[in-house]
């Protein structure tokens, strides 16, 4: 139940002691109380919590129970802040019960996600009463919940603002404006690995990543000179290029980054022995 905390300065972080569902737990002054619970393997259902991204509170899943002078309050825990003295609750009747009605709207919301399925019936949801939204049309295949977290990253993360919240109210979609291929996609793949219910999808076909969910915006890819394989979507190749030493620059250029690794160590082997072909 301990946690050394220290700050990328290196500083070592005020130290907590907060309760969680009567026993007591060490953090760092501020951190995420979310982030402590699942350190803790205090399990507590979360759909869009992402630690490389600001606290949001989109899916109101995390609920928990702050006690306050003998009264509890209801809270995001994803929102809420490690705190000395901090009381907290993380399953009592009013949470299931909340808990419940949520899994019945995201089974209804997506029900083609195994990933909810799997989530509700882990917490005793196997139906719901909630009309289901199936479209043949989402090019998100039913398995979107809404919870933003691919926009954020796209914004927030990468910069690109590729795409976004489209429509109102239950025809809200998330897509590339007017569902039309877009420049601003680097074909990163973000979008891929935040989403909680794997409803994003992208496919790599020859020089080219076809980003299926986000109107097929298609992003060519960049060619390894060594190993022949395409490695990554050209825009990003050269940004990070861009942040690459100079001298180093011409050398790696045109590599995949398992390539590069290679190169790389061999040229620093062969400085370590004073060169190629210097044996003495
Ligand atoms: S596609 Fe995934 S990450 Fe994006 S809003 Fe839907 S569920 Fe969230
Ligand atoms: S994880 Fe906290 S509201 Fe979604």
């Amino acid at each position: 139940m301990t946690h050394g905390g220290v700050s990328s300065t290196g500083a070592s972080k005020k130290q907590v002691t907060m309760t969680i569902n009567g026993k007591p737990y060490r953090a760092d002054e501020g951190e995420i109380f979310l982030g402590v619970a699942l350190r803790e393997k205090i399990a507590i259902p979360h759909l869009c919590y992402e630690p490389s991204l600001d606290p949001y509170g989109a899916c109101r899943l995390c609920m928990v129970e702050v006690v306050k002078r003998g009264k509890r309050e209801m809270t995001t825990s994803c929102t809420l802040q490690a705190a000395e003295g901090l009381e907290v609750v993380t399953d009592t009747p009013e949470i299931v019960k909340h808990r419940n009605i949520l899994f019945e709207l995201y089974l209804a919301e997506a029900p083609k996600s195994e990933v909810i399925k799997a989530m509700a019936a882990r917490y005793g949801v196997t139906k719901t009463r909630f009309l289901k939204k199936l479209d043949t049309t989402d090019s998100l295949g039913n398995k979107c919940v809404l919870c933003g977290l691919c926009v954020r990253a796209c914004n927030e993360i990468m910069g690109a603002g590729a795409i976004g919240f489209i429509n109102r109210g239950p025809y809200t979609v998330v897509n590339t404006p007017y569902f039309e291929p877009t420049k601003d996609c680097y074909g990163c793949g973000a979008c891929v690995k935040v989403c909680p219910t794997n409803a994003v999808e992208m496919e790599d076909v020859a020089d080219t990543r076809v980003m299926k969910s986000w109107s097929a915006t298609k992003v060519p890819l960049a060619l390894c000179d060594c190993c022949g394989k395409y490695y990554a979507p050209k825009a990003l190749a050269i940004a990070t290029l861009a942040r690459i030493t100079p001298s180093l620059k011409e050398e790696i250029a045109a590599l995949c980054p398992a390539c590069r690794g290679k190169r790389i160590a061999r040229e620093e082997i062969l400085a370590g022995s004073g060169g190629a072909g210097n044996h003495g």
